[in-house]
């Protein structure tokens, strides 16, 4: 049976208390729910306290973002030691307003995801096109890309580790979710690409997530697709009720998915 994957991306929001508040409400609201894999990335100034939170947890935690070097100048930034040091286990690289905003290029993500796979931080590769190139029809060629050189040199063992999530940037909050047939076509591509890379039992193996404006009332239609293991949810990560109900709803699907 696939174990949903859902990952919540809080990006620059919450303070340390409304981070627990919100961690918190999470706890409660799964209870003892197990079957499903559930990864929160707060923001760093909140990941030790909230590190502490999930300790009698099946939660797991996860960083925004991190520095491929272990240590140095470099002012600002944050290393996979640091993460290992408040015991993070994944890390989101290449999102893309990381590309976007902070002009990182898929050789830098590639040199990221070689350090968090060195250090047993589990990377959730971020890829996806921009409408202009979805409009350009060149959104598979643009994917293609970024697997290539974001993956390179990486071996089919430290790939077994890794996460992949297909990003439309299209659809990163606003509202405009990819169909559940335009996210399960990119993600059976993904998926090809993986076994052409990796092999059968490797591109079997890793889980790709779809995210993009995932809700409680749409995640339903996105699990069911056989290339859609899970979500990584933004906006709607940010408030407890609706990050439990993609939860909870992402379970019920695949359990009726089951019996039918
Ligand atoms: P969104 O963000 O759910 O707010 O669209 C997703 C993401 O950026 O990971």
């Amino acid at each position: 049976m696939k174990k949903p994957f859902i990952a919540g991306n809080w990006k620059m929001f919450k303070t340390i208390d409304e981070a627990k508040n919100l961690v918190q409400t999470i706890k409660a609201g799964i209870g003892k729910l197990h079957d499903c894999q559930i990864v929160i990335c707060p923001p760093y100034t909140a990941l030790c306290e909230i590190s502490k939170l999930l300790q009698d947890s099946h939660l797991e935690l996860g960083a925004q973002n991190m520095h491929p070097e272990t240590e140095g100048a470099f002012t600002g930034e944050i290393s996979p030691l640091m993460l290992k040091d408040v015991k993070c286990r994944y890390v989101i690289l290449g999102h893309s307003e990381r590309r976007q905003y902070f002009g990182e290029s898929n050789a830098f993500i590639n040199e990221k995801i070689k350090t968090a796979l060195k250090y047993s931080l589990i990377p959730i590769i971020c890829v996806g096109e921009t409408l202009a190139q979805r409009e350009a029809r060149t959104q598979f060629e643009i994917v293609k890309q970024q697997m290539d050189e974001s993956l390179k040199d990486i071996s089919k063992d430290e790939m077994m580790r890794t996460v992949i999530a297909y990003e439309p940037v299209w659809a990163i909050g606003t509202g405009q979710t990819a169909t559940p047939e335009q996210a399960e076509q990119m993600q059976s591509y993904i998926r090809r690409l993986l076994n052409e890379m990796y092999g059968k039992e490797v591109a079997g193996r890793i889980p790709i997530l779809y995210g993009g404006s995932v809700k409680p009332d749409n995640i339903a239609l996105l699990i069911q697709k056989p290339n859609i293991d899970g979500a990584l949810v933004g906006g709607a990560s940010l408030k407890g009720e609706n990050f439990v109900q993609i939860i909870m709803n992402a379970q019920s699907q695949i359990e009726a998915g089951l019996q039918s």
